[in-house]
This record gives C-alpha cells, sequence and structure tokens, in this order.
C-alpha cells in the first residue's frame, strides 16, 4: 500500500518535489517587492530600463552571440522561443554573470493546451465544463514547462469567439462570456498557483487584450468595431476577471479596435486596465504589433509607434526594435518623461521578482517530468470530458467489445493532426491515435482499417474502394473525419466550414454499404457536417483531442466512459447563419419558428419580414449547451426561493436532477436568464452558472444555484455595473434551449 501511494507521488504532479529548486516557497511581499525595485532602478541606466522593455526572440544559433552581446548590455528584458533548456540557460548565464546589475531575463513561450503532454485544444476543454480539470491540466503545463526554463505562457487567449470561420476560435473557449471568464481563471490559477515562485509555478498571459475574436469576416488580423457597452458586457469581461484573479501579464492584440489600433489604445491599456481594474502587472505587445502600428496607418514611422504604444501602455515590445532603438531618444528630446520608462520597467522587474527569477532564474531539470504516466492520465481524463456526443440513433454507443470495427477516415491515424493547432513543444509521435488505441482495447484483429483519404484536403478517391469493402466486412464502422491541425490557428481562416477534401463523399461511400456507422469529427474549429453525415447513427465531436486523443475516443466510444461535454460554441447549419451565437439580442421583428423556405408563387409572405432566412433556418444545427449522454436526464420542479428579491439579497434556485437512464453518468446543469426590459436591450439569454453532477442511474439530486443582483447587471458606456429593476426570466436545463422555465422580479 504505502509502496503504491509512494510510486504515485513519482509518478504525479508532485514529481516536481524531487527538482532541486533554490527559490523560495513563500510568495515575496508586495511591499518588500516595491522596495527592491526601487533600489535595483536607482542603479540603472536609462538604456538598462529601456533593455527592460524589450523582448527578443532566438533566430538560431548563428544569432546567439549577437543575443548575448545584447544581454551583456543589459538591452533585453526577456526572451520568447529560446528553444531548448540548453540555449536558456547559456542566455540567462550571460545576464546573470556578464550583464552590469545581473538582472534575469524572463523567457516566455506559447504554451497554449499543454507543453509536452498536449491536452485538447481550449475549445475543447471549455466544452468540459469543468475548471478544476483545466487548471489541473494547465499546472501540469506549466511543471513541464517550468523544467524546460520557461517562466511564462502566452496563455490564456481569452477572445470571445463567435466565428468558426476564424482559425483562432480553437485556441478560445468559445462564445460565451461567462464561460470564457471561468475558464481563463482556471487557467490562469492552473499556471501561477498562489505564489508563482513556487517550483513548477509560471507567469500566465491574458491574451488578446481585447476585441481580436471579433475580426470582420473570421478573418485574422481583420478590423474589429466593438460599441463600448458590448466591450465591456462581452470582450472584457474575462480579462477584468483575469485581472482581478493576478494573471501577471496582458497581451495587447494585433487587431484595430474601432480605430486604434489595440498596441497602441490608450483607453483599452491605460484606462480600463490600469485605472479602473488597476493592474500591477504588464503588457506586452503580440508580435511585432508596435512596428505595425505604421502598417495600420496610426503611426508614420518606427519611432512614432514606439511613442504611441509607450504611452497608450505596452510595457514591454515583442521582437520588433521600436523601443531599443527609439525609446531612449524619445526621452532626451523631452518628447517621454523618464518616469514613463520607469514606471514600465517597474511593471516588468515587479513580475520578475513575484516569479522569484532574482532567487533562482533556472529550475534544476529533472527526470520524467515530460509525459509523465500522471499528466498523460489527466490528458486522457480531459479528452474524454471535452468529446460533445451530438447524435446517438438506437443507442448505437456504446458498443459492445466482441464488435469488429471497421476504422475508416483521414483522421483514424493521424497522431500529428490530432494535436491541434499550437503545438511548439508537443509532438504527434507522443500521441495515441484512435485507430491504435483501439486495437489495444479490442484486440489488432478486430480493428480493419482503410483511411480511404490520405488527408483530410485529399480529394483522390482512390483509397474509397477498399474503404468500403472494408466497412462491408465489419459488424460496424468507426469514420474518423475532420481537419488537419494546419487548417486552424493563427492566419489559418476559412470561408467554407465544410469538411475539406472529398470526405463528403467518402463518408456516403461508406454509410452508403447500410452498416452502422458511428462519425467520430476531429476538428479545430465548428464545421457543417450533416449533410456529409446522413444516414450515419452517431456523431461524437472530438475537436484536436491531444495526446491522448485515441484512447479518450475509445473509452467513449466502447462505454468505459460516459460523454458528459457539452458545447462551449453554437454549431451553424451553414457559414452563411455566422456569426450565430446563443446569446444574442433579440430585435424588434424576431423569427418565427419554421418561417422559410416560402413556397414558389407566395406574392407576399404573410409572416415574413422577420429576422429571418429564406433559405435556412435561423436555428442552430446543434445550440451552446448541448450534448448528450448515454443516458438520459429529467429535470422537474424547478423553485425559486422567492417571486421577487431586492438589491440586497439573494435569489436561490433550486431543481430536481434525475438519471433516468441505466448507467452513473455526469450531466452539466446550466443556468441562464434573461433581463425582460432594460435601457440596453440584453441577450435573449445568458449563462450565469453550471454545475457538473454525477448521479447513479435512477437517482435525483436536488441542485442549488444563487443569484445575486450583481449577477443581472449590465454596462452601459461606462465603468459602473448598472443594476436595474425589472422582470427577469430564469432557465435551467441541460443545454441553452431545453430548460425549464420561471420568472422573479428585481425590486428598488
Ligand atoms: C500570436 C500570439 C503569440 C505570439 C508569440 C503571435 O503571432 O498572435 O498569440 O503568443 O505570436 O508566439
Amino acid at each position: 500500500m504505502r509502496k503504491t501511494a509512494l510510486k504515485t507521488l513519482l509518478l504525479g504532479f508532485t514529481l516536481h518535489l524531487s527538482i532541486v529548486h533554490q527559490s523560495t516557497a513563500q510568495p515575496i511581499n508586495a511591499q518588500e517587492i516595491e522596495q527592491r525595485i526601487e533600489t535595483l532602478m536607482s542603479q540603472m541606466t536609462l538604456e538598462e530600463k529601456i533593455g527592460q522593455l524589450v523582448q527578443k526572440t532566438v533566430y538560431g544559433p548563428d544569432r546567439i552571440e549577437e543575443l548575448k552581446d545584447a544581454i551583456r548590455k543589459g538591452h533585453i528584458g526577456s526572451i520568447l522561443n529560446a528553444g531548448d533548456l540548453t540555449t536558456a540557460n547559456t542566455l540567462q548565464k550571460t545576464a546573470l554573470e556578464e550583464s552590469r546589475l545581473g538582472i534575469p531575463l524572463i523567457f516566455g513561450r506559447d504554451v497554449i493546451h499543454g507543453y509536452r503532454t498536449i491536452f485538447p485544444i481550449p475549445l475543447a476543454q471549455a466544452c468540459s465544463f469543468d475548471p478544476e480539470l483545466v487548471s489541473r491540466a494547465c499546472s501540469i503545463a506549466a511543471l513541464e514547462a517550468w523544467s524546460q526554463g520557461i517562466h511564462w505562457t502566452f496563455a490564456p487567449m481569452m477572445d470571445i469567439s463567435r466565428d468558426p470561420r476564424w482559425g483562432r476560435i480553437a485556441e478560445s473557449f468559445g462564445e460565451d462570456p461567462y464561460l470564457t471568464e471561468i475558464m481563463s481563471v482556471a487557467m490562469i490559477k492552473g499556471f501561477q498557483g498562489d505564489n508563482m515562485a513556487a517550483p513548477g509555478k509560471i507567469a500566465a498571459c491574458a491574451k488578446h487584450y481585447v476585441g481580436y475574436g471579433a475580426a470582420e469576416g473570421g478573418k485574422d488580423y481583420n478590423t474589429t468595431l466593438i460599441p463600448e457597452s458590448e466591450l465591456r458586457n462581452v470582450y472584457l469581461r474575462p480579462f477584468h476577471a483575469a485581472s482581478n484573479a493576478g494573471v501577471a501579464t496582458f497581451m495587447s492584440a494585433f487587431s484595430d479596435l474601432n480605430g486604434i489600433p489595440a498596441s497602441g489604445n490608450a483607453f483599452t491599456l491605460d484606462q480600463i486596465l490600469r485605472k479602473e481594474w488597476n493592474f500591477k502587472g504588464f503588457v506586452v505587445s503580440d508580435w511585432g504589433s508596435v512596428a505595425e502600428l505604421a502598417v495600420h496607418g496610426f503611426a508614420k514611422d518606427n519611432r512614432e509607434a514606439a511613442l504611441k504604444a509607450i504611452t497608450a501602455g505596452v510595457d514591454m515590445e515583442m521582437v520588433t526594435p521600436c523601443y531599443e532603438e527609439h525609446l531612449a531618444d524619445l526621452v532626451r528630446q523631452g518628447i517621454i518623461p523618464e518616469e514613463l520608462i520607469n514606471e514600465r520597467c517597474a511593471n516588468v522587474l515587479r513580475i520578475k521578482f513575484r516569479l522569484g527569477l532574482f532567487e533562482n532564474a533556472s529550475p534544476t531539470p529533472a527526470d520524467n517530468v515530460l509525459l509523465a504516466p500522471a499528466h498523460l492520465e489527466t490528458a486522457r481524463q480531459l479528452a474524454i470530458e471535452s468529446m460533445v456526443l451530438l447524435q446517438n440513433d438506437d443507442w448505437l454507443l456504446p458498443l459492445s467489445k466482441d464488435k469488429t470495427v471497421a476504422v475508416i477516415g483521414p483522421l483514424a491515424d493521424a497522431p500529428h493532426e490530432q494535436v491541434g493547432c499550437w503545438v511548439v513543444d508537443g509532438s504527434g509521435n507522443d500521441a495515441i491515435s484512435p485507430r491504435k488505441a483501439l486495437e489495444q482495447m479490442l484486440g489488432i484483429e478486430k480493428v480493419l482499417f482503410a483511411p480511404g483519404l490520405e488527408k483530410s484536403r485529399s480529394t483522390d478517391t482512390k483509397g474509397f474502394k477498399q474503404a468500403v469493402a472494408t466497412a462491408r466486412k465489419a459488424d460496424v464502422v468507426l469514420l474518423f473525419l475532420g481537419e488537419e491541425n494546419i487548417l486552424s490557428g493563427e492566419a489559418h481562416c476559412r470561408a467554407f466550414l465544410t469538411l475539406p477534401g472529398a470526405q463528403e463523399e467518402l463518408a456516403k461511400a461508406v454509410i452508403a454499404t447500410g452498416k452502422p456507422v458511428a462519425v467520430v469529427i476531429m476538428v479545430g474549429r465548428p464545421l457543417v457536417f450533416k449533410e456529409a453525415c446522413k444516414g450515419a447513427r452517431s456523431i461524437l465531436y472530438a475537436w484536436h483531442p491531444g495526446t491522448m486523443g485515441g484512447p479518450a475516443v475509445a473509452d467513449l466510444l466502447f462505454g468505459n466512459a460516459v460523454p458528459s461535454a457539452k458545447l462551449a460554441s453554437t454549431l451553424p447549419r451553414t457559414v452563411g447563419q455566422v456569426p450565430l451565437y446563443y446569446n444574442h439580442r433579440n430585435t424588434g421583428r424576431p423569427p418565427v419558428a419554421g418561417n422559410y423556405n416560402i413556397p414558389t408563387g407566395t406574392p407576399l409572405d404573410p409572416v415574413g419580414f422577420t429576422a429571418n432566412y429564406l433559405d435556412v433556418s435561423v436555428a442552430p444545427e446543434y445550440p451552446f449547451g448541448f450534448g448528450l449522454s448515454y443516458t438520459t436526464f429529467a429535470y422537474s420542479n424547478l423553485q425559486l426561493s422567492a417571486n421577487q428579491i431586492s438589491e440586497n439579497e439573494t435569489l436561490r434556485i433550486s431543481v430536481d436532477v434525475n438519471n433516468s437512464g441505466n448507467l452513473e453518468a455526469t450531466e452539466v446543469v446550466q443556468l441562464y436568464i434573461r433581463d425582460k426590459v432594460a435601457s440596453l436591450t440584453r441577450p435573449v439569454k445568458e449563462l450565469k452558472d453550471f454545475r457538473r453532477v454525477t448521479l447513479k442511474a435512477g437517482n435525483t439530486q436536488r441542485v442549488e444555484f444563487e443569484l445575486k443582483p450583481s449577477d443581472l447587471g449590465f454596462y452601459l458606456n461606462g465603468p459602473e455595473l448598472i443594476i436595474e429593476p425589472g422582470d427577469f426570466e430564469v432557465f435551467v436545463g441541460t443545454n441553452s434551449e431545453q430548460t425549464l422555465n420561471a420568472t422573479f422580479a428585481l425590486t428598488e
């Protein structure tokens, strides 16, 4: 027993205990930090202070000497993408031992959904509605990254994303501000813990501040136009929560917000972030976005770009040379005061102190941290909890293990693709594909494999014949469709949302065999896939599920685990409906159900003139919050503690949730509200809370929620939360559409 416990300890996250680390486990006191900053800065030259605001990347081994030289002079404060521990240690040694003041460098890296152990893409993680597990995954990612000399991750990305054409929707938590806030804070806690100086902890970065996900046309880097009220109610919300949660850094976005690029935007960076939220960390620009102020047409050259960015509130410039080349001169010319440089430098040093870098800037690497068994186990669990069961006609799933399965499709055995976009240090070589996992689970002889298409985008149908023949030989077909990982992520946007290549034709050919087909969709975005899946019995939306995606799929298909995930992003019927999200406003002419497809010859549709399309329903294919289980849940007895509350009271909401099927399973119980009349039109529904409840077959649990008046508030065009008395509707249910409803009033 003791032996097993010790083994678990050694394999688990506590593994970092075995790493020799000199840094203090106690957070360094804030006052002491300010004193140390003051003492240090009193010895720094202007150039050295500016050096702290400069971040450089390692372009390759031949540029190392050049970097070392700049580091020696105190001209670099941070390195992005050092690449490996040896390079990081070499550069750090130069900073500590050869620069005049020995100020440590801070090493940053994109640890987006795992370091070596790759978890599902963030959009998939959001579908788990399980912030504790998401947080645990990030603490694993932090430990793995920290063990390789990384102090700082550029995550989480908390851009509200309502357009699946945008490739970076994969990196987001979807369309909802509340869910995004919960997931962002969970990630920050996982990366940073309570004390960033503790072994295995790294600084997080709230990005991309702000509005980047609203890029027009779903085209990356594109313009965004967001009124202040919408900015505050939707886009800023997770960032505000991140600031309150103590996130160490923010990243200013590439995009132009209402005509002012985010990296030169004094309203968002200075007024909101610093003055309203009192943020004490530092802001790094996104890659090159300071120099790009000139490309936007907001600055005439790099010098003016440096001036605008530093004045607006960008503390550290990522990669481009505007700060290093122009700030000193701007100070000497009296155009910017040295106090501004002091303030920005202090912001950077504060985080270096909080990270304990002055005590210990480099970890001593330990074996067995990367891809440790406990890390892989968490990756498998999170993948299980991220995959959304959309359809399961006649309960095809779960399958029994005596079946012979035909494993077909370009994503069935594509470990490199399943890890998803933004994987810098992970590798498909570590990943287990569904085909491999099924062979391990069922025995190689029961798994008949025919990819049908080489890649998701392939159009060569020569593999179809074998795919169809293979399907015919099996009891059940498991059809793995989707996207290569390169089809989502930064600058990887799509104008079509259908399955790429000849996948639809492949699906049709395989389904036409008449064999029962379960489709597994492995993608980085919401896709339009229903037509391709016509005739399939089951659809599991598995996203890009990471290193352990294969075992997770196998667990779900064969009933070792029961699906519990819910969509964090609405799935549209067609790209023409986009942007489509559940928390839209009502309009003055809300759509009438079924009112499309006007018969030919109709002169004037009597129920027309509503917010409808002529050629497709306005309803989504699957709504936000949707996800099936292998059991059913029945909701009843929704009760409110009062039918009205005053501004000091809390409303309690309770509901009975019954597992009315035959298996123990987890349900995500969702609470939404609608503010019926307000001085700003409010969404038709807004997620306010959720609970994951696990129920044995037949069992019922009373699930309780609380709503405070502040939960009912909204922002107009300013920082004050407005709480207006009036009537509200409450919805509790299994997704954003199927709910029990009640009403209450908030009184004066
Ligand atoms: C991306 C950021 C990323 C940065 C550093 C940029 O291109 O927009 O999200 O953190 O590069 O790699």
